[in-house]
C-alpha cells in the first residue's frame, strides 16, 4: 500500500515550519543545515513507512523499538475511537477507576512472570522508571531501613530522560549540560561479552563487578538495582546466560530489589513475552512501556510483586505519586486490544521465528572487515563496526561509520539506527516478512561495503 503523498508545495511548507517551530527530541541542533536527513512520514502499513514524497522504507527499528504489531492497524484505531466515544478520560486518583485500566492491569498480571501481579500505570518509559525508583525508596522506608536510598544502574543502560531516569542512564552524553544529576544513583559495569577476555564465566565476572559497587557503597545504603535484560540504546548487548541468575542471587543476598527495565524487551521483542524469562529470573519490579500499545498511544507502567505491594499498603496517608494520565482509559483500551492482537496472531512466537531468521541472515555481514560483532536476541539485533577485528579496536569516532551506514541504507529505503560505539541497531515490527528481512540484509550489505571502501580510501 502506498501512502498519500503531499504536494511538493505542501511538503516544503511543512519542512520549513518544522525547522522554525519544533525543537525535536534528540534533535541535532548544532548540525549545519542539510546535513541531517529530514523526513516527514505520512503513513505506514505493516513493516513499511511512507514519507511525504511517497517513498517507501522498511521500518527496521519499528520506529523507536515499539511498533511491534506493525503500522496501520485499524483494530487499534477502532479500540481508541470506541473508548473515546464512551469515555476518553477520567481521573484514576484514589478510588476512581475505569474498566479498561482494571482489565489491562489484570491481563498484565496474567502475562508477566509469576509474582508480578500489580501494575502502576504511567505514560512513558522514563516516568515508569522514576516511579520504580521512588517505590524502591518508599519500600525501604516502610520496612524500617530509611538509609537504603541508592539506586544502582549500569554503564550503557538507557532508562529515559526525566531527571531520575537521566541520572540512572549509564551514558554520559545524556548527562552533559544538564548536570547536576539527581543524587543517589551509582553506576556499575554491565556485561560486554564481545570484549570479555577474563578467565571463567563472563556472567559471574560481570555480576561480581556489580556486587563490588554494592559493597563499596555499603549494602545497607542500596535500595535497588535496575537493569535492561538486553541493553538496547547502549549497543544491543545480550548478557551471558548466567549473568541475570547471578545478579538475582546478589540482589537477594544483600536484600536489594531487582528492577527489570523491559521497556524495549517487553511484550515479545526477544521471542518471549518478557526477556528475563530466557533466564528464568524473577524481578521485584518490571518497567514496561513501548510494546504494551505498540506505540499507538503513550502508555507505560511498573509491575510489582505482591510482596512489594503489600509493603506499600503500610504507607500512612495517600500514596503521594500520581500522574494525570496514570491509567488513561483510552490508552489502556488500546493496550488491551494490542495484547489481544499479539495473542490472536501468535506474534510472540513469530518474533522468535523471524528473529532467528534475521539473526542468521545478519551473520553473513561478518564477511566485511569492519564488522566486528553481530549479535541479538529475537527481533532485536546489533552490528558493531570496528577498526580491527582481531584487537576489537573501535573505529575512530570521527569516522562516524555507523552513521554513514545508516545514511547509505536510508538512501536505499531501509531504516536502522546508529548508536554510540558504532553499533547499528535493528528491531523491526513482528509482522516483518522473510522477503523484507532479505531486503534489509541486502541493503545493509551494500551500505557497509560502500562505507568500508570510503574508509579505506581516506587512510
Ligand atoms: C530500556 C528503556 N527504558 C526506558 C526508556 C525511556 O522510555 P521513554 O522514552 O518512553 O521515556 C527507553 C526508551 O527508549 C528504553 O529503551
Amino acid at each position: 500500500m502506498t501512502g498519500k503523498r503531499f504536494s511538493a508545495e505542501e511538503s516544503s511548507r511543512l519542512y520549513e515550519l518544522d525547522q522554525t517551530h519544533w525543537l525535536h527530541p534528540q534533535g541535532d541542533l548544532g548540525a549545519p543545515a542539510g546535513t541531517i536527513p529530514q523526513l516527514i512520514f505520512a503513513s505506514g502499513s505493516g513493516a513499511t513507512l511512507t514519507d511525504a514524497d511517497g517513498r517507501e522504507y522498511i521500518d527496521g527499528l519499528a520506529s523507536l523499538w515499539n511498533v511491534n504489531v506493525g503500522h496501520g492497524r485499524a483494530e487499534l484505531a477502532e479500540a481508541a475511537a470506541s473508548q473515546m466515544k464512551k469515555l476518553a478520560f477520567s481521573s484514576a486518583y484514589g478510588g476512581f477507576s475505569t474498566a479498561p485500566a482494571i482489565e489491562l492491569a489484570a491481563k498484565l498480571a496474567q502475562l508477566a512472570p509469576r509474582e508480578l501481579e500489580v501494575t502502576y500505570f504511567a505514560s512513558g518509559g522514563a516516568e515508569a522508571n522514576d516511579t520504580a525508583y521512588k517505590i524502591a525508596r518508599l519500600y525501604w522506608k516502610l520496612r524500617g531501613e530509611p538509609e537504603r536510598v541508592n539506586i544502582i544502574s549500569r554503564i550503557r543502560d538507557y532508562h529515559g530522560l526525566t531527571y531520575g531516569a537521566t541520572s540512572a542512564t549509564g551514558m554520559a552524553n545524556f548527562w552533559k549540560g544538564f548536570e547536576p544529576l539527581a543524587p543517589g544513583f551509582l553506576h556499575a559495569p554491565a556485561p560486554d561479552p564481545y570484549r570479555y577476555s577474563g578467565e571463567g564465566s563472563a556472567g559471574a565476572a560481570y555480576a561480581r563487578a556489580l556486587e563490588d559497587v554494592v559493597l563499596k557503597a555499603g549494602p545497607g545504603t542500596v535500595a535497588a538495582v535496575v537493569a535492561e535484560p538486553v541493553q538496547g540504546a547502549g549497543g544491543v548487548i545480550v548478557p551471558p546466560a548466567d549473568y541475570f541468575p547471578q545478579l538475582r542471587q546478589i540482589c537477594s543476598k544483600h536484600g536489594l530489589l531487582l528492577i527489570a527495565d523491559e521497556v524495549i524487551t517487553g511484550f515479545g521483542r526477544t521471542g518471549r513475552w518478557f526477556a528475563l524469562e530466557h533466564w528464568n529470573v524473577q524481578a521485584d519490579m518490571l518497567v514496561f512501556a513501548k510494546g504494551v500499545t505498540s506505540g499507538y498511544l503513550p502508555l507505560s507502567g511498573v509491575m510489582l510483586t505482591r510482596a512489594v505491594h503489600d509493603t506499600l499498603k503500610e504507607v500512612k496517608g495517600p500514596f503521594a505519586h500520581g500522574f494525570t494520565y496514570s491509567g488513561h482509559p483510552t490508552a489502556c483500551a488500546v493496550g488491551l486490544r494490542n495484547l489481544q492482537i499479539l495473542e490472536d496472531e501468535h506474534l510472540v512466537e513469530r518474533a522468535a521465528e523471524k528473529g532467528a531468521y534475521l539473526q542468521q541472515r545478519l551473520q553473513e555481514l561478518r564477511s566485511h572487515e569492519i564488522v566486528g560483532d553481530v549479535r541479538g536476541l529475537g527481533l532485536l539485533a546489533g552490528i558493531e563496526l570496528v577498526r580491527d577485528r582481531r584487537t576489537k579496536e573501535p573505529l575512530d569516532a570521527s569516522a562516524g561509520a555507523a552513521r554513514r551506514v545508516w545514511l547509505a541504507a536510508l538512501e536505499e529505503g531501509v531504516i536502522v539506527r546508529p548508536l554510540a560505539g558504532d553499533v547499528l541497531a535493528m528491531s523491526p515490527p513482528f509482522v516483518i516478512s522473510d522477503k523484507q528481512i532479505d531486503r534489509m540484509v541486502a541493503v545493509l550489505d551494500s551500505a557497509i561495503a560502500r562505507v568500508e571502501k570510503e574508509l579505506k580510501a581516506s587512510v
